[in-house]
């Protein structure tokens, strides 16, 4: 990949694990624009302010991941860089005509909208983009980019991105239940304290190594360790009675959905 000039806006949590992630790549972004974070290690650019980016310096792409409530200002103080340029978005909760519209809507602005999890943080997330401004050349860049932390998954309308929401955005906290559920069951079925947590854990992020590297559908690495009539068959009666964990998720998504909606009016 010929390296783009980028420009990243807020080197926090998510903007340091996409930093983190290009460097490991071999790919390093022009300037980085963050008025707190540790300063990265030459020859990276570090600005504190907009002011102390170069006047002369042109970024093809600009990844925002500032804290949503700070779009507009760090947008404002960006004005002279935007144009021509590819704003990749990370804020949650922002909508491309919000972006369009503090970017001044300029019109040669190309708006990407991306939502990632949290296991982004170690490289594992998963990132859903849409965009209706690039061209295939301007997809493959930006999936290049944001892969630095994970899967991506274009998506074709904000509404399918918002989709994304109580499935990859509140997935993991869905998962971390079970690690605490199966934690508490091997204490009440007389497991020490320690060996609880370390099974528990262990299974989880071990199913989840073996789901990434199997091509299987999550249903047949099911049926694989279920001998008909056996162990895990009798457990897998309760949860996948229709009205136990089916239903239960299908609830509690429709929750999530509904708090997302209740957050953006
Ligand atoms: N963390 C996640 O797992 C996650 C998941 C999904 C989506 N996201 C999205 O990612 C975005 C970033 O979240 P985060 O958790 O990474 O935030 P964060 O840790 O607070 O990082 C943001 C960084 O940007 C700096 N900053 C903000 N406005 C600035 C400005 N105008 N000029 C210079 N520096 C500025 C902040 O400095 P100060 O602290 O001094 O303000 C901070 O260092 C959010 O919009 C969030 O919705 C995050």
């Amino acid at each position: 990949m010929s390296l783009p000039s980028l420009l990243l806006v807020g080197c926090g949590k998510m903007g340091g694990a996409l930093w983190q992630g290009w460097l490991e790549q071999g790919v390093a972004p022009s300037v980085i624009l963050d008025r707190s974070c540790a300063a990265p290690p030459a020859p990276h650019r570090l600005a504190r302010t907009a002011s102390e980016i170069p006047a002369d310096f042109k970024p093809d792409i600009i990844i925002l991941a500032v804290k949503p409530a700070g779009m507009e200002e760090a947008l404002a103080s960006l004005r002279p860089f935007l144009d021509g340029a590819i704003i990749i978005s990370m804020l949650a909760a922002r909508t491309i005509d919000s972006l369009r519209a503090a970017c001044g809507d300029a019109a040669s602005t190309k708006i990407v909208r991306a939502m990632p999890n949290t296991p982004a943080a170690i490289g594992k997330g998963v990132t859903g983009v849409v965009s209706q401004d690039l061209d295939a050349d301007g997809r493959t860049l930006c999936t290049a980019l944001l892969s630095a932390v994970g899967d991506v998954a274009w998506v074709e309308s904000e509404t399918q991105l918002e989709a994304l929401t109580p499935i990859s955005g509140c997935g993991p906290a869905y998962v971390f239940l079970l690690a605490e559920l199966l934690e508490k069951e091997a204490l009440r079925v007389g497991l020490p304290a320690e060996t609880a947590r370390l099974i528990a854990r262990g299974t989880v992020s071990g199913a989840g190594a073996l789901i990434a590297a199997s091509d299987e559908e999550s249903a047949t690495l099911r049926k694989n360790v279920t001998s008909p009539n056996g162990v895990t068959a009798r457990a897998l009666d309760v949860l996948m009675a229709p009205e136990a964990w089916p239903e239960t998720m299908t609830r509690a998504v429709d929750q999530a959905m509904a708090r997302a909606e209740e957050m953006a009016s």
